[in-house]
């Protein structure tokens, strides 16, 4: 059996849900399991006991969290747990057209995280949806090296 790695997935319009089940489907190939969980029901105990979380989230309004995300995030402010036992990889969507507030929900999610104690694992991947690049294809490409930094992990 293959060790498990919990996707969460934050979004408006669905880009975000292509790139979590892209995610999951490399997962799946390198042996892993992978759950999408959509972020709509969960607070911060998502996080009790700890793993290896993929955090997927675009960015809405004015660089705010999606509204599906929001209960997950407030959560996690308001209740600041120890998330020691967490190591997570961030996947943000975005529109450079935003320059103000470009992928700011992803970079709300990094800093709360690390805040409470969470060790990111590799890179921010931050699409911007005005670049031509499908976000699941910026996904696949970020993944080949994710992946690899998850099994480190796993290893140790
Ligand atoms: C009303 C609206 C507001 C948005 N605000 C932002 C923003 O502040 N910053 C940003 O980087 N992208 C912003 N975006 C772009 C989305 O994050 C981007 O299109 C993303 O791919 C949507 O992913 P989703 O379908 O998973 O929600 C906005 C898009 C819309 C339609």
């Amino acid at each position: 059996m293959g060790e498990s790695i919990r996707i969460l997935v934050g979004t408006t319009t669905g880009n975000t849900q292509y790139v979590a089940e892209e995610a999951q489907y490399q997962l799946k190939q390198a042996d892993f399991e992978a759950e999408i969980l959509p972020m709509d029901d969960l607070d911060a105990g998502v996080f009790t006991g700890g793993g290896i979380f993929l955090v997927c989230v675009s960015t809405y309004g004015y660089g705010d969290v999606p509204a599906n995300a929001k209960k997950l995030y407030e959560s996690l402010v308001k209740d600041k747990p120890d998330l020691s036992a967490v190591r997570y990889g961030l996947i943000s969507l975005g529109d450079s057209s935003h320059a103000q507030t470009f992928c700011f929900a992803g970079r709300r999610f990094d800093q709360i995280l690390q805040k409470l104690g969470a060790r990111r694992l590799g890179e921010v991947l931050n699409h911007d949806a005005s670049s031509g690049v499908m976000p699941e294809e910026a996904a696949s490409g970020w993944m080949q090296l994710w992946t690899p930094a998850a099994r480190e992990v796993l290893a140790v």
